[in-house]
């Protein structure tokens, strides 16, 4: 069997199919938590830190396309190996301040093994998109067993989504060639998402100082 530690039983079983269903288990797991922590921040704070949440598994041809780009034969061990991007979730956040809160009672959870972080918010990239990302393991309990599954977190505020929305078409359609006016443009508008940012978070703590009325 390709992926390791899976009990004994589901060598009968098709390997495509089992990888799935492992990732698609890891999906929820993680929403899970995402769901309570936030939950929980509302409880505490009082105001919803999270706008909405997406999940998604990635298609077998991008799943082969980016096999075959690494230089890795297609095949369910490379995929398990080598992928940490099977299973994303993405997280969007009123502000700044909440990107990292949750990033970082994610990372803290005993069983959760952070296993890459890419802070393009403390350093964006030069095309000015920002996010934080993370790739984490979490154990995923089986009737028999246990088996730790990747999942790459991205989370982001509402505008450096609406940024990364636009950028990411214009990419696109101009197959990662756009004209320097249009990269110049998505720059400072990166630049403009940034001090909306900050200054929508600065307004928050405010009103967080000047107290909320008890029921909202
Ligand atoms: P991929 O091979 O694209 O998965 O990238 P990577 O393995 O180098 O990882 P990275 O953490 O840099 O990017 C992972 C994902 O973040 C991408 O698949 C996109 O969804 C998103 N992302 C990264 N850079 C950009 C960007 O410049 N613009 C937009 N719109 N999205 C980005
Ligand atoms: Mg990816």
């Amino acid at each position: 069997m390709a992926i390791p530690e899976l009990p004994k039983e589901y060598d009968q079983l098709d390997q495509w199919k089992t990888l799935m269903f492992l990732y698609s288990s890891a999906l929820q797991e993680v929403q899970t938590r995402i769901n309570i922590l936030s939950d929980e921040f509302h409880h505490i704070n009082h105001y919803n830190p999270i706008e909405h949440v997406k999940a998604r598994i990635k298609t077998p041809e991008s799943i082969v396309k980016k096999l075959k780009r690494l230089g890795f034969e297609a095949t369910i061990d490379n995929m398990y190996r080598e992928l940490h991007d099977i299973a994303g979730v993405r997280i969007i956040c009123s502000f700044t301040s909440d990107i990292y809160y949750l990033a970082d009672a994610i990372s803290r959870q005993n069983d959760v093994n952070v296993l890459m972080v890419k802070d393009y918010i403390a350093n964006p990239k030069p095309n000015g998109y920002r996010s934080y990302h993370m790739v984490i393991s979490v154990p995923i309990y089986l009737s028999s067993g246990q088996v730790e599954m990747k999942v790459e977190i991205q989370i982001r505020t509402i505008a450096m989504d609406f940024w990364a929305s636009l950028e990411h078409k214009i990419h696109y359609k101009f197959e990662g060639a756009a004209p320097s006016h249009m990269r110049e443009n998505l720059k400072e508008c990166a630049d403009m998402v940034a001090l909306l940012d900050e200054r929508m978070m600065a307004l928050n703590e405010s009103l967080q100082e000047a107290g909320e009325p008890e029921d909202d």
